[in-house]
């Protein structure tokens, strides 16, 4: 049987390694949780904002060390679970495939493109076999939060974007990266997937702020994407980011009212009752 979800906020945030640090975070803690799924990332900083909790995990661990592929996405998601969280934040660097989505911007992702392939993206399986809807994979309702917080925080934000997530750890080639703007993609980036399916698995409302350093590859007279403007162009932005935090927990109502994705399993498992492990 399902917990009832707390009817007060209680933010989940999947980000950089720096982030937790530069918020004044009331009570922080940090705690080791464990999880069935492995070992999640490393430990999470959960404290308060006001009336919101927040608990941050550092999904590339201490120093930046796990590279994309190797990130334990059942593990952090569970591990958020775990702690109560209600909704859950990402926050991530991707590069633009389109000329108006420009190094410095915010993309309010609604849409992805799934281009991973080693990675284990369900908590489902033999024995237990659920589907859940990915039609629309993000909360409209926090990514609208998400979006004003970030506009006051001094963003130049995009309301909407498709994001196509690559395995990496290599950036796209040219003829790829021209192949994903063919397909619709507005940008794109290594980490939301499979977090983004594990989160609606797991009935937690899921929105991603991109935060765009570079233009990939696609344009003529660009240079490949190199890591050292990446990350300038992060630093750039990582007050941004502490003040989107805040901004988020000024602007969420006192009160979380439930969401249809809080009870996104009610009609997904397919295993008969009495064949399930
Ligand atoms: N993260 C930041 N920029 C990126 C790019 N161009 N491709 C994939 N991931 C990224």
């Amino acid at each position: 049987m399902r917990a009832e979800k707390s009817p007060f906020w209680h933010i989940g945030v999947l980000g950089g390694s720096g982030l937790a640090a530069g918020i004044e975070l009331e009570d922080a803690q940090e705690i080791e949780v464990a999880s069935p799924f492995g070992k999640p990332s490393g430990p999470v900083t959960t404290g308060r904002i006001g009336n919101v909790r927040f608990t941050f995990l550092a999904r590339h661990g201490a120093g930046h060390a796990i590279p994309p592929s190797e990130i334990n996405y059942r593990a952090n998601i569970d591990v958020l679970k775990r702690c109560g969280v209600t909704d859950v934040v990402s926050l991530s660097a991707i590069g633009s495939l389109c000329e108006e989505m420009a190094p410095g911007h915010m993309v309010m992702v609604d849409q992805f493109i799934d281009r991973t392939s080693q990675r284990t993206n369900s908590f489902f399986g033999t024995g237990l076999v659920a589907h859940v809807s990915m039609a629309d994979p993000t909360c409209e309702r926090l990514r609208e939060a998400l979006g004003e917080a970030a506009s006051l925080a001094g963003g130049h934000v995009h309301t909407t974007g498709t994001y196509v997530c690559i395995e990496g750890p290599q950036f796209s080639s040219r003829a790829e990266s021209r192949m994903y703007q063919a397909w619709g993609a507005d940008v794109i980036g290594m980490t939301a997937m499979p977090e983004a399916r594990l989160a609606r698995e797991a009935e937690l409302p899921y929105a991603t702020l991109g935060m765009v350093t570079d233009y990939d590859c696609w344009r003529e007279e660009e240079e490949g994407v190199e890591v050292s403007h990446v990350l300038e162009v992060m630093h750039k932005n990582a007050e941004i980011a502490r003040k989107t935090v805040r901004e988020l927990a000024k602007g969420l109502p006192e009160r979380r009212e439930p969401v249809g994705i809080d009870t996104a399993l009610e009609y997904a498992l397919i295993t008969a009752p009495d064949a399930r492990d």
